[in-house]
């Protein structure tokens, strides 16, 4: 570091000291096969287009949005059977999780995260100066939840917030109704529960928000609804945790074209019901034949990808050899506590899962 640098290092908040790294590294090479991040390219492209063309016929770019873009609070509130009220939304799940922390947590207090699980939360935390209280799962192939085991080991009014994914990122499995009730009840803070992936799950909560003033769920449309390059995220929770949160947004936190698409992809029921059903049954037919391979172990999931661990080989190898040589970008998930030597993929469209199993077969068998 220079001494200017350094100067200016000591004016600088970043718990990181610019080593943050949550990013996977810049990808360079050319990637045919493109399911290293959960994206939805089930959703048919020709749709998104036609949405996207309706949405350029609607906006005026030269206005700002609603402030807390309202009608689309309506039409979430509507297909989910709450209040307009209770619904905020954000630029992005990242940016939800990003005010969940900001709303609990400064210097002094903590969020408990229960690993293996979305890197996101820990990032959030650190940043916002707060400590990371890191919990488990149990280990795999169940990475299960144990009530009673989190909630001893947490730290009342320390612990502030309890992040909890279900289905869980990068596991896959969706936890026992039961069990998160349990948790939600009992934990005495707040709990954020990530329903990022429950459309391609058995089930969501949200009918649960009733019971539990302390529970907020928060979702991505990045996913299911095929929006990720737009950035949109939303959080359901009590009206009175929805107003406090809507106090940290800043000023129209999300731009005028996601909210239009936003609303136009919501009311495409049928469209969407086919992607889940396309999904779940091409999840399958990738498990089955993943299990059939000699040294890899799936696990069963409940979302629209699936992470496997290899045996006897390098997954990070594995990994590079599927990117280099056959264009097909996976995630190795091995820095992850609990997820040695796995790597993950997302199920989108037959071609790239078929591409994906061929190419991974090949490699395995040069291996
Ligand atoms: C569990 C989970 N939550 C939240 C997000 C954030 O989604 P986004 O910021 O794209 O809306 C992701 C993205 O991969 C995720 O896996």
């Amino acid at each position: 570091m220079t001494e200017k640098e350094n100067n200016l290092d000591q004016l600088i908040n970043d718990p990181f000291k610019g080593k943050s790294g949550f990013m996977p590294a810049k990808i360079k090479d050319e990637i045919k096969v493109r399911i290293g991040l959960n994206e939805n390219l089930a959703f048919p492209e020709e749709l998104m287009k036609k949405l996207i063309k309706e949405v350029a016929e609607r906006v005026d770019p030269r206005i700002y949005p609603e402030d807390y873009c309202d009608s689309l609070c309506n039409l979430i509130a509507s297909d989910y059977d709450l209040l307009p009220n209770q619904v905020v939304i954000g630029n992005g799940g990242d940016k939800i999780i990003d005010l969940m922390v900001r709303l609990t947590i400064k210097a002094g207090f903590s969020a408990a995260i229960i690993a293996p699980t979305y890197p996101m939360y820990e990032h959030a935390i650190k940043v916002q100066g707060g400590d990371v209280t890191e919990l488990y799962l149990t280990d795999a192939p169940e990475y299960d939840l144990d009530p009673d085991y989190i909630l001893s080991n947490i730290t009342p009014k320390k612990d502030r917030l309890l992040f909890l994914c279900s289905p869980n990122n990068p596991t896959g499995n969706q936890f026992d109704e039961h069990k998160l009730r349990k948790i939600i009840a009992e934990f005495p803070g707040i709990v954020a529960l990530d329903e990022t992936y429950t459309d391609f799950g058995g089930y969501s909560l949200v009918n649960a928000l009733k019971d539990y003033p302390n529970l907020i769920i928060m979702k991505s449309m990045s996913k299911f609804h095929g929006m990720a390059g737009m950035r949109l995220g939303f959080a359901l929770a009590d009206e009175f945790l929805i107003s406090r949160l809507k106090e940290l947004l800043p000023a129209f936190n999300v731009n005028i074209a996601s909210l239009e698409l936003a609303k136009l992809v919501l009311q495409e029921k049928e469209a969407l019901s086919k992607i889940v059903s396309n999904i779940v049954s091409e999840r399958e037919i990738v498990y089955k034949r993943l299990e059939a391979i000699d040294g890899i172990i799936p696990y069963k999931s409940f979302t629209n990808f699936i992470m496997f661990r290899l045996d006897g080989m390098d997954a990070a190898e594995i990994q590079q050899k599927l990117l280099k040589e056959k264009g097909v970008l996976v995630r190795n998930m091995s820095a992850i506590p609990k997820c040695e030597n796995s790597l993950r993929m997302s199920i989108t469209t037959k071609e790239n899962n078929l591409a994906f199993l061929n190419a991974l077969e090949e490699t395995i068998s040069n291996y």
